[in-house]
């Protein structure tokens, strides 16, 4: 349906967003501002104590800065009341005594039979329900009196029994009217194939309805009595009420128990979800007969920051977190996590309850491992590292995983987490080299090209009692990059030095990190300790306050910071000094990381030449070839504060090192 012109707008200003949100939440009055139009309470979207949910009246909007709920009326009557654009826009304007434009047809007879469906689902709920009572349930209930279920959970979850006659809710259903094309669209029968009449969908089973979060029933999942049944359970298919990768079991009423502060838990099964809700665990929900999906752990994150996953105690069940982690590491944001609790071997949480009572599984709950540990547990376990080549293939395949984590915050803060598991499975003998090399790396450099590359810091430089008269060296490549191709010494020098600029500019204005924090994570550093101390600025980067920053820089790359700060060119370099001037310091960061990363870009070119040159590279040419970048270099040099433009001096270089190739320098030389 379409609406006139101006009709949001008008709907907006006749609907103040405090009065729509205020409906659901109790204001903090202390931190709210009612004049200014600015409000605070806790968050409806998720968990929580403190009032971190923010309205702007005037602005018409609204954020959590816990869960980062964000919208305006619209967004929240959609959110809240779980309905669609369209029905927030009726609902709104039902409050503000707006009459709704005439609507679609089309859209209005999707709705009309939804609501059909939906009906059609309620009285096959109450069918089913009546079928547990009477003389045909006998079995049924036996079946449930033997699962333990009580009365009281029975009706809580409305438990019902599906006969074995091939069309008992079909004529029920017809019997009161219903029309043939409703009852097949709510999947609650099946065409025959052979001319026949449809067929009830669920038989001889156990009936579990499934709700949406509003409570309105969209499916069921129908369990067999039948020990050789070929299907356990069966779920509704798919119809306009049902999509089971965007359903909860339960979805409700957890998020009603979430709301009084319960943990979320998310089970495997229909059972495990009323045994745990009947323990006293009601904010519990389950997937629907599929694995976790993206949507599902959206839902689950609007209900709480940090779901814990409890899974059954196998081998399918520890499978099914691996693949509840590949879907989650993409999506995590901050304060958007999980925990696994695993249960023990062969149970799962109903057998745990029944068996060892409600204590055992508040026990295991709250021992739910983080994410990452289950993550470092899939990488590690019944693996043996005793070789280079295992820890390499490890330290490979932790970076490929922690790579898919988008947000670069949570990246670095797992690239810790894991840095330090490694150093333990490892050693404690190898603590030192890990934590210069591979800490750095996996804590900062993790999102970028640069985390693999550890520079391993000079002795020279890190001395404990000389570094004073060392650190006013300039820095200078070490032997290992000495030697590497093409580096001419002063290049690199030149290139460590902005490095140093860039690193300390950011230490001495933490505010602009977020601003360059994708292209400092993608920097390959080749200085002393620069990569540990990325690693380190980044992962503190929220601290905001320069002093305390430094702190915990120091804590975690003390020698590389003096190191750093001892560097003249970094000491007076104008954006260290001038702290207040956070606009120079962004363009002198914006500057450097351009020209190094135009230096670099040439240096890569000659390289790739050079491996063009099918492995002909031999020491004259690399010679050759190393003098004419520097000379070249050289030439286009400017000094460190200047905006000379290196855009140019690329195209120049390129050119030289064209005819450098030309002439077949090293061709003579070979022969
Ligand atoms: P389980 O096989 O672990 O069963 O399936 P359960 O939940 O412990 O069931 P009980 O205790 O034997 O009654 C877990 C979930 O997987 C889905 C169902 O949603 C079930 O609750 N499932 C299982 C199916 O959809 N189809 C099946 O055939 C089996
Ligand atoms: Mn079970």
């Amino acid at each position: 349906m379409s609406l006139p012109p101006g009709f949001l707008d008008e709907l907006r200003s006749r609907t103040p967003l405090s009065q729509v949100v205020g409906r659901k939440v109790t204001w903090d009055m202390r931190k709210s501002n009612q004049g200014k139009g600015d409000f605070w309470a806790p968050c409806p979207f998720h968990q929580e104590k403190s009032a971190s949910f923010h309205v702007d009246d005037r602005k018409g909007f609204y954020y959590c800065f816990g869960c980062h709920a964000k919208g305006d009326a619209l967004s929240f009557v959609r959110e809240t009341e779980n309905v669609g654009f369209m029905e927030a826009v009726e609902i709104l304007a039902r409050e503000a005594g707006m009459p709704m434009p005439a609507r679609d047809p089309k859209a209005q007879e999707k709705a009309d039979r939804n609501t059909e469906l939906a009906r059609v689902m309620e009285a096959a709920v109450q069918f089913y329900r009546l079928q547990l009572s009477t003389g045909q349930g006998t079995e049924a209930r036996a079946y449930l009196d033997g699962r333990k279920l009580t009365d009281g959970a029975r009706q809580r979850f409305e438990i019902g029994f599906a006969p074995a006659g091939w069309q008992t809710l079909w004529d029920h259903l017809r019997g009161k009217g219903v029309a043939e094309d409703l009852i097949l669209g709510a999947g609650l029968a099946k065409a025959s194939t052979k001319g026949k009449q449809p067929y009830d969908t669920f038989r001889n089973r156990i009936m579990f309805p499934i709700r949406d979060a509003r409570g309105r029933a969209i499916a069921f999942g129908g369990r067999a009595m039948d020990p050789n049944d070929n299907a356990k359970y069966l779920n509704s298919p798919e119809t306009p009420l049902f999509d089971k990768g965007r359903s909860l079991y339960n979805h409700g009423p957890a998020r009603e128990g979430a709301g009084k502060g319960k943990t979320l838990v998310v089970a495997e099964g229909y059972m495990d979800v009323i045994a745990l809700s009947e323990a006293g665990f009601t904010a519990t929900v389950a997937p629907l007969g599929t694995a976790i999906t993206e949507d599902q752990l959206r839902l689950l994150w609007r209900i709480s920051p940090e779901p814990v996953i409890a899974l059954d105690g196998d081998s399918a069940g520890l499978r099914a977190a691996m693949r509840v982690i590949d879907v989650a590491l993409p999506m995590l944001e901050a304060g958007n996590g999980l925990r696994f609790c695993l249960l023990p071997e062969g149970l799962d949480p109903d057998d745990l309850i029944k068996t060892q009572g409600a204590a055992a599984m508040q026990a295991l709950l709250e021992g739910a491992i983080p994410m990452v540990n289950l993550l470092w547990r899939r990488e590690t376990e019944g693996k043996v590292f005793d070789s280079p080549e295992r820890r390499a293939a490890l330290d490979k395949s932790l970076r490929a995983t922690i790579k898919k984590i988008a947000d670069p915050s949570i990246r670095s803060h797992y690239g810790e987490v894991v840095a330090d598991l490694r150093r333990d499975l490892f050693g404690q003998g190898r603590a030192r080299e890990g934590g210069g090399g591979f800490g750095g790396g996996f804590g900062g450099g993790f999102g970028g090209r640069g985390g693999g590359r550890d520079f391993v810091p000079n002795p020279a430089y890190r001395g404990g009692g000389g570094r004073g008269r060392f650190a006013q060296l300039p820095v200078a490549p070490t032997e290992g990059t000495k030697g590497s191709l093409l580096v001419s010494g002063g290049d690199m020098a030149e290139e460590r030095l902005r490095e140093a600029v860039i690193l300390a500019v950011l230490i001495t204005h933490p505010v602009l990190i977020p601003e360059f924090e994708h292209q400092i994570e993608d920097l390959d550093l080749t200085g002393p300790g620069h990569a540990l101390l990325r690693g380190a600025l980044l992962r503190h980067a929220d601290l905001g306050d320069v002093e305390k920053l430094k702190e915990e820089i120091a804590r975690d790359a003390g020698d590389a910071l003096e190191t750093l700060f001892s560097l003249g060119h970094v000491t007076t370099a104008p954006p260290v000094l001038k702290t207040e001037d956070t606009d120079l310091a962004r363009m002198c960061l914006a500057e450097e990381l351009a020209k190094l990363d135009a230096r670099r870009g040439v240096r890569k070119e000659i390289e790739h030449a050079v491996e063009d040159l099918g492995g002909l590279a031999d020491e004259g040419v690399t010679w050759r070839l190393g003098q004419a970048a520097e000379a070249m270099a050289r030439a286009g040099r400017s000094d460190l504060n200047d905006s000379g433009d290196l855009g140019e001096d690329r195209t120049a270089l390129s050119q030289q090192l064209q005819a450098l190739i030309d002439s077949q320098v090293w061709v003579k030389k070979r022969h």
